[in-house]
């Protein structure tokens, strides 16, 4: 029997050594850490249960019959995440580059189905090279299989891919079907082809990073959604992320016991917005102190800065915040805003976590730069995202409230179920300068003239007032009350109910 453990143990420490002392230290000195320290980092110490360690490829080509590696290049399992469950899959660069074979392919299939049997998250680490290219067909059936299971899976449990190295060819896909795909600085990039191909077919020189490192897809191409430090950041910060997710569509947002009181007000926040309509303020300075603890994680925090999006917590609860930031192109809704805060719109709603939404925004964003780039349909994106949403949503209008774009912010029109806005607010058609320059074109020649109706449209439209006579807006609220107001809300509609006619899905302008 001791011999029986002992092979056990043997077998065991060889598979942890994937591709060997050698490899190991090459990944080292590439400032990366191994497949299976990253997991160490990710889940709870000790709460790591690996499975199919000892599964091997079955190629019998270009000399494949002779080099097997215990686990296939895929270290799979699943652990605790502060006490919740996930399930992991860890790419191991050391093992023939991390590339996929089908067996490496039917090892990551097995976690998402145990994950989607068991309603919990699926984290995949990448640092791969693709397509096992001397299993030919079968490593690509086998990233079939496992595209379609994160299509299954989307919408029901929440699905994070971290790139922590090279991730090209069929790699990319998989991530590009999650909800979330983080990077980190310097050692890790995604592409479709890399820059020998591209060089090949369209005479570009171009490195790895300028193609597809995070410095493009963090703040560029908007593929990532955060990039980090190192390997240790970004994984601390993946566990601080599953924080704010449910588990699965059905458990609702998870809560965590909170020190700050629900009804903390903010004296600060009456003179946040500046009595200079044109001039910006720094709306993540609300957010902050809305929040409980100041406790915020922006998604996308480098690419489309005009709006901002994250999840934070009320009463220990988390919330999906969307905030128009005035800091940034006066907070005006452009193509790439749109889209980014669509589609984040939609994970909170597939999700079952409240929107709080943030609203100054001037309108969208005119030109034929905008227009050429079809901001129509993304700011339907954005539009449709809002409307067909059925968890509760909280809309606190700070200031500009103007056009399409007061429709759009979860309006009550569009199924705001709490719509406040701070005496300072301004819901218009347009601003008055714009306004005036249309309805009364007849009195441009005269500055008295002009001077005298401009005054009047500020008087009778930029406010909150004219909104509220209409029941638009629910409540006029100070600014220093916006954290308790918003938590009582939030409180009000833990229970909503919301009724939405049978289809086999929406058709969501793309
Ligand atoms: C088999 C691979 C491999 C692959 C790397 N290796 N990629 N083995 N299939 N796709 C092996 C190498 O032979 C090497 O083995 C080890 O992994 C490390 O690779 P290196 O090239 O030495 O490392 P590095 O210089 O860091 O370069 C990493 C790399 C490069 C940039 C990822 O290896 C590379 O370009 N690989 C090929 C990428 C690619 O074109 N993949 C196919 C994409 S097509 P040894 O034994 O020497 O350590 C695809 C189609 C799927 O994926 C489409 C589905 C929709």
């Amino acid at each position: 029997m001791k011999d029986v453990l002992e092979r056990l143990e043997d077998r065991r420490a060889e598979a942890r050594l994937g591709g060997g002392e050698k490899r190991i230290a090459a990944q080292h000195a590439r400032g990366k850490l191994t497949a299976r320290e990253r997991i160490e980092l990710l889940v709870d110490k000790g709460s790591f249960e690996e499975f199919d360690m000892f599964v091997q490829h079955r190629c019998a080509d270009f000399g494949m019959e002779k080099s097997h590696i215990p686990g296939d290049g895929v270290v799979t399992g699943w652990g605790t995440v502060n006490g919740r469950t996930v399930f992991v899959f860890s790419k191991d660069f050391t093992v023939f580059g991390g590339s996929l074979s089908g067996a490496h392919a039917a090892k990551i299939t097995k976690i998402q189905d145990m994950a989607l049997k068991a309603r919990a998250p699926v984290i995949g680490l990448f640092d791969a090279g693709g397509a096992r290219i001397q299993e030919g067909v079968d490593a690509l059936g086998g990233y079939g299989e496992v595209f379609k299971r994160n299509v299954i899976a989307s919408g029901v449990i929440p699905q994070i891919s971290l790139i922590m190295g090279p991730c090209a060819g069929g790699d990319v896909y998989s991530p590009a079907m999650t909800d979330f795909i983080f990077m980190v600085k310097d050692t890790s990039y995604m592409f479709v082809t890399g820059p020998d191909v591209v060089k090949t077919v369209t005479n570009e020189v171009v490195t790895a990073e300028e193609l597809g490192g995070a410095s493009v897809h963090a703040v560029k191409s908007s593929v990532a959604d955060g990039a980090y430090e190192n390997d240790l950041e970004a994984l601390l910060q993946m566990r601080r992320l599953i924080d704010f997710l449910p588990s699965n569509n059905m458990e609702g947002p998870p809560e965590i016991p909170s020190f700050d009181q629900p009804d903390r007000i903010d004296m600060s926040l009456d003179t946040l917005v500046p009595d200079n309509p044109n001039k910006p303020y720094d709306i993540k300075e609300l957010i902050l102190k809305t929040v409980d603890e100041g406790d915020f994680f922006e998604i996308q925090p480098k690419f489309a800065g005009n709006i901002v999006i994250g999840f934070a917590r009320l009463e220990g609860r988390s919330v999906g915040i969307v905030a128009n930031q005035p800091m940034v192109l006066a907070g005006v809704l452009d193509s790439d805003a749109s889209r980014k805060a669509a589609r984040f719109v939609r994970f909170c709603d597939a999700f079952g976590i409240p929107i709080v939404t943030f609203v100054d925004v001037p309108g969208f964003l005119p030109g034929t730069a905008q227009e050429y780039g079809g901001l129509i349909k993304h700011g339907a994106k954005l539009l449709f995202a809002y409307s067909q949403c059925t968890v509760p949503l909280v809309t606190v209008i700070t200031r500009k409230a103007f056009g399409g774009a007061y429709d759009v912010m979860a309006s009550k029109h569009i199924g705001g179920d709490v719509n406040y806005a701070w005496p300072s607010a301004q819901i218009a058609v347009m601003g008055a300068k714009g306004a005036v320059e249309i309805i009364f074109r007849a009195d441009m020649n005269d500055p008295g003239k002009i001077a005298a109706r401009t005054k009047e449209y500020e008087e009778r439209f930029l406010s909150p007032f004219v909104a509220a006579e209409r029941g638009y807006i629910d409540e006029v609220i100070m600014p220093h009350s916006t954290r308790r107001r918003v938590a009582r809300a939030l409180a009000l509609l833990r229970n909503k109910a919301s009724e939405t006619p049978w289809k086999k899905h929406d058709n969501i302008p793309l």
